[in-house]
């Protein structure tokens, strides 16, 4: 029979990679299809952000004591919606939520998973016209199904991620998304109304010639991080620098560029954020899975992001993520200053 040869949509995809697993419940597949789904929602109001009424602060102040602007929830409530009326996910953690829900139904119980995310990254570029993001990142929950969802659930070490992914709202709409087997990138296609798979089998380059980090906070950084960012900006034998600096103030937007072209990038310890800015379960877990699968490494300067054990949902870390090599020279740098 002849068949046409054809993009898959991200639904395909899914579908067809639970086929190679005979045992699949085809759970995580539900669970990225609803992801989609309110990835769509989102950027259909994304996109209007400057015609409608949508635009501006929500007038509140989320749980981390940031302005909270109105798509920030409006696209929260589209993910918990998505989430909550699925069949595949147990309950909830969200940048924009004080504590996790349980969604505490009798199907919800008898999900598999758990879904944290950051409903829209890089909010103060929305009323710039400038690249947002959505982060997510899927558990399998630890506690026994048939029960709700408790903290330990939330509480677990990014190494223990079975999916992780990110939509960003760029000059197309993408949805990349990783699971141990691969990291793979899906572009809406507005003719069909579908994210097709655009970017198979994503692999971060060693080496890239970008390094990511806010300038405005040099100062405040620590010595070996402030001499190892002149390292980026000199030529040297060892780096083949200058690198080029690039910050766009969303990290997925950052991240995305450094996932395809090489890079680094870099949110360490300033002095009024001595623990860092990115929250560790919404925005540096996801990442570093992602870039890890994808052949990369994340650190938050001393030890791998996704070994460390969560204590608090909304914990911060400091983040170094990027291509292996340049990830490699940084590290060795540090061992070196600091010794
Ligand atoms: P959010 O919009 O979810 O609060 O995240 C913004 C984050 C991240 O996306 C970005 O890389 C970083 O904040 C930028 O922070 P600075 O402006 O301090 O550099
Ligand atoms: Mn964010
Ligand atoms: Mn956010």
């Amino acid at each position: 029979m002849m068949v046409n040869r054809k993009i898959l949509t991200l639904d395909e995809f899914t579908i067809q990679q639970m086929r190679a697993f005979p045992h699949a419940t085809g759970e995580l597949s539900n669970l990225l299809r609803d992801l989609g789904l309110a990835a769509k929602r989102i950027n259909v109001e994304v996109n209007k952000a400057g015609l409608v009424d949508i635009l501006g602060d929500a007038g509140e102040i989320n749980v981390q004591g940031e302005d909270v602007k109105k798509l920030d929830v409006y696209a929260n409530n589209q993910v918990m919606g998505v989430l909550k009326h699925g069949i595949s996910c147990a309950g909830i953690g969200s940048e924009e939520l004080d504590d996790f829900i349980a969604f505490d139904d009798p199907v919800s119980n008898n999900s598999k998973y758990v879904c944290m995310f950051d409903p829209l990254d890089g909010s103060g570029n929305i009323d710039v016209n400038v690249s947002i993001g959505t982060i997510f990142s899927v558990y399998r929950r630890v506690t026994p199904k048939g029960q709700p969802v408790s903290r330990e659930d939330f509480l677990q070490a990014g190494i223990n991620q079975v999916a992780a992914g990110y939509i960003v709202y760029g000059s197309s709409t993408m949805l990349v998304y990783a699971t141990r087997r691969g990291v793979n990138g899906f572009t809406l296609d507005p003719s069909i109304g579908e994210f097709s798979l655009s970017h198979p089998n994503i692999q971060c380059p060693e080496f890239g010639k970008i390094y990511s980090v806010n300038h405005g906070n040099f100062f405040q950084y620590e010595k070996p991080v402030q001499d190892y960012i002149q390292v980026c900006q000199q030529k040297t034998k060892e780096t083949g620098g200058p690198y080029t600096q690039r910050y766009i103030g969303s990290m997925v937007s950052d991240l995305h560029r450094n996932l395809i072209k090489g890079g680094i990038f870099m949110y360490p310890a300033t002095k009024d954020k001595p623990k860092g800015k990115l929250r560790l379960l919404y925005e540096c877990n996801p990442f570093a899975f992602i870039v890890e699968v994808a052949g990369g490494k994340a650190t938050n300067g001393k030890v791998r992001i996704l070994d460390i054990v969560p204590t608090e949902l909304h914990q911060r870390s400091t983040l170094f993520i990027g291509s292996k090599g340049m990830m490699e020279e940084l590290e060795s740098f540090l061992q070196r200053e600091n010794a």
